[in-house]
């Protein structure tokens, strides 16, 4: 048995308290642009923002960073691209084997973005993703607006875990970290 092929980390979430700031400031000094809002409840009130690199008329994946409102500011998880659907099951396969990795949420197919995905947490309670096989934006994309019942469900796979997944790593933890 083997790990996963990775082939470039690729996107990050992390939760802000101010979700509209966050997305001006990576849009003003790193020139991230909007591919999707989702919203809970009224229009308005704006729970998440996936942002993808400007290259122009070049194709760029849907997120490299989404930005999820929140009562504190927290680092949720960093996306690692593996070859294809076969690699995200070794992956999933390998870290099951280890014992010491707890799976968070997949495997499944998102709705935005569209990548599979397999979530998984290190000893240290943090998230990481395989995923293969994102949807591909670029500047011509119109930003959609989804509510949560639309963005945050997946083509196919398990429910969303809800608000687990976003929770403070150290709930999450299952060794000591080493010295
Ligand atoms: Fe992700």
């Amino acid at each position: 048995m083997e790990p996963a092929h990775v082939k470039r980390s690729a996107h990050c979430v992390f939760r802000s308290t101010d979700l509209k700031a966050t997305n001006a400031w990576y849009n003003k000094y790193l020139g991230l642009a909007k591919t999707d809002d989702i919203y809970a409840g009224e229009k308005d009130n704006l729970l998440a923002t996936f942002n993808h690199v400007d290259a122009g008329d070049e194709f760029v994946d849907h997120h490299t960073l989404l930005a999820v409102q929140s009562d504190s500011h927290a680092f949720n998880h960093l996306s690692f691209e593996v070859a294809d659907f076969d690699d995200v099951q070794i992956g999933h396969e390998y870290l099951a084997s280890k014992g010491k990795y707890k799976h968070a949420w997949g495997v499944g197919r998102h709705v935005l973005g569209s990548q599979i995905y397999d979530y998984w947490r290190d000893p240290w309670g943090r998230i990481h993703e395989h995923w293969t096989d994102s949807d591909m934006v670029n500047m011509d994309h119109k930003p959609g607006l989804h509510s949560t019942e639309e963005g945050l469900v997946s083509q196919w796979g398990p429910e969303f875990p809800g608000d687990s997944f976003l929770d403070d790593p150290e709930n999450h933890a299952v060794q000591p970290i080493p010295a």
